[in-house]
C-alpha cells in the first residue's frame, strides 16, 4: 500500500564532478528497484546531478531549503530554486540542522508548510537524543516534533508527506536502532499523525534513518511500520546504496 522510499542523504560531501560519477556508478545498479529512490546532494551538486540522473528511476532531494519565497536572505534557497533544477523532495529538519543551525520546531513547519505549497516533497526528520531516550521520553518527543512539523498542513496534503524517524544516537555512530524499537518508534510517530488527521496517516511514509546499512537494511525494511530509509554514510558509495535500495 505503502511504496517504500530509500533516499540518500549526501550531507556536505561530494564535490559537482563527484557527484555526477556517483549517480552514473548508482544509475545501473538500482534501475530495477522496487522502490522509489531519491538522492540528496549538496545544493552546489545539484545542477550537475539534475543532468547525470536524466532519464533514470532515481528522483532528486535537496538536503535543506529556507521558507522566505525571495529575498535579503543571505546564504538561502528557495523552494522555486530548488524547483528550477528539477528537485522534488527536501529534507527539512535534519538533527544535524537542528543542532548546528539553530532550526526550531517551528521553522521547521514553516518549511514543510512552504515545500508543500510549491509542491516539493518534504522529507520531514524527527528522532529522540540519547538523553532521552535513556529518560524514557522517546515517544513524546517523536511525537511532539511530528505533530509541530504537521501544524496546520492541509488535510489533502498529509499523505504527500514522508517522515523520517532518525534516532540522534544512531546517526553516523554504527549504532543502529533494533529493527523493534525502529518499529515501534514509527508506530508512535504514524499513531501521533492519526491523531491529528485521521486514517490517513495509514498512507504517510516513514523511513528509519541511522546507521542503515547493506547489512541491516533487509530485516528493517521487513518490519511492518517502516517504509524506506533515509542513508547518510552508506549512500556515499554506488555499491552500498544500490544494496540498501534493492534490501
Ligand atoms: P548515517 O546513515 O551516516 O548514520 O546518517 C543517517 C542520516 O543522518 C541520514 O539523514
Amino acid at each position: 500500500m505503502r511504496k517504500p522510499i530509500i533516499a540518500g542523504n549526501w550531507k556536505m560531501n561530494k564535490t559537482p564532478d563527484e557527484a555526477a560519477a556517483l549517480i552514473n556508478d548508482l544509475k545501473p545498479l538500482v534501475a530495477s528497484a522496487q522502490a522509489e529512490v531519491v538522492v540528496c546532494p549538496p545544493a552546489t551538486d545539484l545542477a550537475a546531478a539534475a543532468a547525470a540522473l536524466a532519464g533514470s528511476n532515481i528522483s532528486l532531494g535537496a538536503q535543506n531549503m529556507d521558507y522566505h519565497d525571495s529575498g535579503a536572505y543571505t546564504g538561502e534557497v528557495s523552494a522555486d530554486m530548488l524547483l528550477g533544477l528539477g528537485v522534488k523532495y527536501v529534507i527539512i529538519g535534519h538533527s544535524e540542522r537542528r543542532e548546528y543551525y539553530a532550526e526550531t520546531d517551528e521553522t521547521v513547519n514553516l518549511k514543510v508548510l512552504k515545500a508543500l505549497e510549491k509542491g516539493l516533497t518534504p522529507i520531514v526528520c524527527v528522532g529522540e537524543k540519547l538523553e532521552e531516550r535513556e529518560s524514557g521520553v522517546t515517544a513524546e518527543v517523536v511525537r511532539k516534533q511530528t505533530k509541530l512539523a504537521l501544524l496546520n498542513v492541509a488535510q489533502g496534503d498529509v499523505a504527500k508527506v514522508v517522515v523520517a524517524y532518525e534516532p540522534i544516537w544512531a546517526i553516523g555512530t554504527g549504532k543502529t536502532a533494533t529493527s523493534d524499537d525502529a518499529n515501534n518508534t514509527i508506530k508512535e510517530i504514524r499513531a501521533a499523525i492519526k491523531e491529528v488527521f485521521g486514517n490517513v496517516a495509514e498512507e504517510v511514509r516513514i523511513q528509519y534513518g541511522g546507521s542503515m546499512n547493506p547489512k541491516n537494511a533487509t530485516e528493517l525494511m521487513a518490519m511492518s511500520d517502516i517504509d524506506g530509509g533515509l542513508i547518510g554514510g552508506a549512500s556515499l558509495k554506488a555499491e552500498d546504496f544500490s544494496k540498501v535500495v534493492n534490501y
